[in-house]
């Protein structure tokens, strides 16, 4: 490959637009002037990538990368600056021109892509023989048709047939001028204990991977005859391009349709995405036989959140699979699981329905993961107590892994009714195992730090501590000392445990703070309460406090703009009656230049008080909605700001669970709901935690030298306050969520 012209590039640059070059790989929203998605550069559930369709960049203000639409490229498929440059020529039709190369230029090509150039070389090569040779059609071609694939699929797939001879292929790429050792590489071809080098795949109808951006980073070989010994695939080994856990099979051809439908159908194998899509179904993919990764999950969760797991019907691998579903929880996706009739896979089902058939039976059949898997493991468990606590701890740990608040509450209400087990005691038993998930997590955090700083011993230990803290150091004395880290490490794994609940409590102080979540009866006036005034008082009333440092600032933060908020209330509230005031006007005008009659202009009058009325309540809410996130989020204070976007940038969009019991409305809509809930899951946490440390304490106790009795008694007393504590805590649950007639979500009366 040459080099491009200046000329050129500065074309490529101009044409590309970066929302669309981002949406090639990040499903995006519109979010104001800009678009927001899920960071194609690090894991996250909430979306942090900003595209700025005008500045012509795209940023993640949470991990940082991004860029222009080439570094973008860059970082995000590892490529050259000139393999970026090609990479949006072809997308935008631009013709490069190339220069010969010079033996130097030939050389210092990247690896990958060599790599990337012997693999496209190869898919063109297999694809040649399928369609052009006389081995290919009758034997290849042959058995895909047997297989009732039709040839718009076997184009679309760029399937193709590798010939039964030793070393076609390799022979083919030498004579192009092709390395043996890229081959070697990409897998394409072996070295035999001789020293011969052979072709990997012989004899096989060929099955091309491509990564989301279309290069094809693998092949699968499928054998054609039972009697040969072997597998019955042969796949590409992994290199520098192909990561086995990162890719899924046809992601690259049903992207479009997923973002489309919001929706992706995982299935196992490539024939099954292949008879699904020429059924019509075109948002499938294959996790290729193996069991989910994070990679590929995260992967998915790029263009949709909306997940169906296609299982066949035998019962060990569905039970072997439960697994991998709560993988695709815990990254927040919404998953329905889909059982096929007995005997049928994706790929027979498709081949023998009609694609209108097909959809119907997806839409029949398909049922959320909670139904799903408590009919699998309530199975056969009977009567028998002890089996059916297992099952109930076991599905309470899938829910406890969903993210987002509100699945996770329409599950527990959905499993609830269906095992018959208290509201209340569910509750309770998913906060334990969300602290607990919490505590392992941070405790892995923990390791995988102690880890990092040994490997950097040698560089921390050479004198680099500044004087200040040697000082500290020599006053506080041995045991001091001792004492100090210790309670501070008691402190900060506290916070670190805490930190996700109190993150979301104060998420929805930034988010809604200014709403009046009820009104209170004082002395006979109705007094509205706000969201943060109810945090406010809920907090104090158990003397709790933010213990991570940042959110306490933030709340005390958003508690000052009370007063502000007064003060700009009512110039607020002049632009809303401005604003009323110019759609009555012009609809007046309206209904003198339209109405038919006396009775018309008084109907419509009638209708346009509402509609004017409407608007300045809309208004109003509009303004005490957005407040506080408005002010702290352009705030001069950098943390305040950075955590401000963090923790309000809108949830996705929940698509709807299929449950019969729990109509999901909207965050907004539940806050009634929600927000004592978070406060209630926060204190149970803290409860819990209280509760460890006594625990720990008693433990130490116990196994000192000399046991001091006195001391054990004592402890042993505040942990039963605390068990009590908790047992009326959980009682109390159902008289904090605030009743549902007096929850809804209004603004201030104007
Ligand atoms: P299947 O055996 O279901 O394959 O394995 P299939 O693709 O449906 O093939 P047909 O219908 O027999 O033609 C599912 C997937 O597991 C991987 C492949 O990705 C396959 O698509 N697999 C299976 C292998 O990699 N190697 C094997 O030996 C078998
Ligand atoms: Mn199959």
């Amino acid at each position: 490959m040459g080099r491009i012209d200046q000329e050129t590039v500065q074309r490529i640059l101009d044409a590309a637009d970066i929302v669309d070059v981002v949406s090639d790989f990040v499903s995006l929203k519109r979010r104001g002037a800009n678009y927001i998605g899920l960071c194609p550069f690090h894991n996250e559930r909430t979306p942090s990538f900003s595209v700025s369709k005008s500045k012509g960049i795209c940023k993640c203000f949470s991990c940082g990368k991004g860029g222009s639409a080439v570094n973008f490229i860059m970082q995000l498929e590892q490529m050259s600056y000139q393999e970026a440059l090609r990479y949006l020529a072809k997308k935008y039709n631009i013709e490069i021109k190339e220069r010969e190369l010079t033996d130097k230029e030939r050389e210092t090509a990247s690896e990958r892509e060599a790599l990337f150039a012997v693999n496209e070389f190869a898919l063109n090569h297999f694809e040649h023989n399928l369609l052009e040779t006389t081995e290919g059609v009758n034997v290849g071609l042959a058995y895909f048709r047997e297989r009732g694939l039709s040839d718009a699929m076997i184009k679309k797939f760029r399937l193709g047939y590798s010939l039964d001879k030793r070393d076609d292929l390799l022979q083919e790429a030498l004579k192009k001028g092709y390395r043996e050792e890229n081959l070697l590489t990409t897998g394409l071809i072996g070295r035999s204990e001789k020293g011969e080098f052979y072709d990997r795949f012989r004899g096989r109808v060929i099955y091309p991977v491509f990564s989301i951006s279309g290069k094809v980073v693998a092949f699968g070989g499928r054998i054609l005859r039972k009697d040969k010994p072997g597998g019955k695939y042969v796949n590409s080994p992994e290199s520098v391009i192909y990561s086995k856990s990162r890719e899924l099979y046809g992601l690259y051809q049903a992207k479009p349709a997923i973002v489309k439908k919001n929706k992706c159908i995982m299935v196992e194998g490539y024939m099954d995405v292949i008879s699904m899509h020429q059924s019509g179904i075109e948002n499938v993919v294959a996790s290729s036989g193996t069991s989910l990764t994070e990679g590929q999950i995260r992967l998915l969760h790029r263009f949709t959140d909306n997940v169906t797991v296609i299982y066949d019907s035998d019962a060990a691998g569905i039970k072997a699979s439960l697994r991998g579903i709560d993988m695709l929880l815990a990254e927040g996706l919404n998953v329905k699981v889909l059982q096929l009739p007995e005997g049928d896979d994706p790929d027979s089902f498709a081949q023998n329905h009609s694609s209108s058939e097909v959809e119907a039976y997806l839409e029949k059949n398909e049922v959320d993961f909670v139904k799903f898997k408590m009919n699998i493991l309530l199975d056969g468990v009977g009567d028998d107590p002890i089996k059916w606590s297992r099952v109930t701890s076991d599905i309470v740990r899938s829910i406890a892994v969903i993210p987002d608040d509100i699945s996770r509450n329409a599950y527990i209400k959905e499993c609830c009714y269906a095992l018959g087990v208290d509201e209340k005691i569910l509750l309770n038993e998913v906060g334990k195992s969300r602290v607990a998930i919490r505590e392992q997590e941070f405790k892995r955090q923990q390791q995988d730090k102690t880890r990092a700083a040994h490997a950097t011993v040698p560089e921390a230990v050479s004198g680099s501590e500044t004087p200040e803290v040697q000082q500290e150091k020599s006053t506080d004395g041995q045991d001091a000392e001792y004492i100090v880290s210790a309670d501070l490490r008691k402190n900060t794994d506290r916070s670190a445990i805490l930190e996700p609940f109190e993150k979301q409590v104060l998420r929805y102080v930034l988010k809604y703070g200014m709403l009046t979540l009820f009104d209170e009866e004082e002395d006979g006036i109705s007094q509205p309460v706000n969201v943060m005034d109810f945090v406010e008082s809920e907090m104090a009333a158990d003397e709790i406090r933010f213990t991570v440092p940042a959110y306490g600032r933030l709340f005390s933060m958003a508690l000052a703009l009370r007063d502000r908020f007064m003060q700009d209330y009512s110039s607020a509230r002049d632009r809303a009656m401005q604003k009323r005031s110019e759609a009555w006007t012009s609809g007046e005008e309206k209904i003198r230049s339209e109405a038919t009659g006396m009775d018309d202009i008084i109907q419509r009058e009638k209708h346009l008080t509402e509609e004017c009325e409407e608007i300045m309540n809309q208004y109003m809410h509009d303004f005490a909605q957005n407040y506080v996130e408005r002010i702290l989020s352009s705030s001069d204070d950098d943390e305040a700001r950075t955590i401000t976007a963090e923790l309000v940038m809108e949830k996705h969009q929940l698509s709807k669970i299929h449950t019969k019991f729990a109509h999901v409305e909207s965050e907004q809509e539940q806050l009634g709901q929600l927000l004592p809930r978070a406060l209630f899951e926060l204190k149970n946490a803290i409860l819990l935690c209280d509760i460890n440390d006594l625990q720990d304490e008693l433990k130490k106790e116990y196994s000192s030298q000399s046991p001091d009795g006195e001391r054990i008694m004592d402890i042993m007393n505040g942990l039963g306050r605390m068990l009590q504590l908790r047992a009326e805590f959980a009682k109390r649950m159902g008289e904090r969520v605030v009743t549902p007639g007096v929850s809804k979500v209004r603004s201030r009366r104007i």
